[in-house]
């Protein structure tokens, strides 16, 4: 790996700022986290916050974070001070290798998935787990919810299997597919919906309620009228 691929793999269609970063677990293994930009200002997700995030969905605990240069990306004394973390400038990361983000599953397989990475979600203000899968070509992505100290730097479970999906150079997303145990009806949020429309747009977002029932939504009917950014787009 070289600074330069993974930077290239941010979505920086507003700004043109890839910005990227690597966090270290405990576990000693490494977690990209590339800028994931959105049309609307605030959804947009700092690498970090992607990385960090990476790291807790894995039952790990961010332990340093690698970065290029001195530019450092957005957020980062805020995760910094949460995890107590090492900065590290290093010019080289040719020797770093990035663990497998994805799953192979029958999709009849999906449902328990999904109920089986909930333990994973991390809760520590709601007590409402999430879990998200993302279909890719290269197979699934996981997501859990993780929340942190500061409530507004948590990441909702469909967002980060976005950001993951991203941060590991992973394209053409196909379908999402989440679940809840605790509400009755299953339902990303709005954050969530605009994120989903700016990735995946015309597609199937599958949702697995708590009564074991599933309904299959296109993303179109949960943004109606939704604000398109293609016509942004450089
Ligand atoms: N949450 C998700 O993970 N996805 C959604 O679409 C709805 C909300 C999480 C965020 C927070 O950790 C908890 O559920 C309660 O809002």
């Amino acid at each position: 790996m070289n600074w330069k691929i993974l930077e290239q793999r941010s979505y920086t269609p507003y700004s043109n700022t890839p910005k990227a970063c690597i966090v270290v677990g405990k576990s000693g293994n490494y977690y990209p986290g590339v800028r994931v930009e959105n049309i609307s200002f605030p959804l947009t997700i700092p690498a970090i916050q992607a990385a960090c995030c990476f790291s807790l969905a894995d039952g790990d605990t961010p332990e340093s974070v690698l970065l290029k240069d001195e530019s450092y990306p957005e957020q980062l004394d805020f995760w910094v001070k949460e995890f107590d973390l090492k900065k590290e400038v290093v010019s080289s990361i040719e020797n770093i290798q990035f663990g497998d983000a994805t799953i192979s599953l029958e999709s009849s397989q999906v449902k328990n998935r999904l109920i089986d990475l909930l333990k994973d979600a991390i809760t520590i203000h709601s007590d409402f787990p999430v879990s998200a899968l993302l279909l890719t070509p290269a197979g699934y992505v996981s997501g859990v919810n993780v929340e942190v100290s500061d409530w507004t730097f948590g990441l909702c479970a469909e967002r980060l299997a976005i950001a993951k999906t991203i941060s590991y150079g992973i394209d053409n997303l196909e379908s999402m597919s989440l679940h809840t145990l605790k509400g009755e009806f299953s339902s990303p949020c709005g954050a969530c919906r605009q994120v989903i429309h700016e990735h995946l747009p015309d597609n199937e977002i599958n949702f697995f309620h708590a009564d074991g029932t599933l309904s299959v939504h296109y993303t179109s009917d949960l943004l109606p009228l939704s604000f398109s950014s293609t016509s942004l787009i450089k």
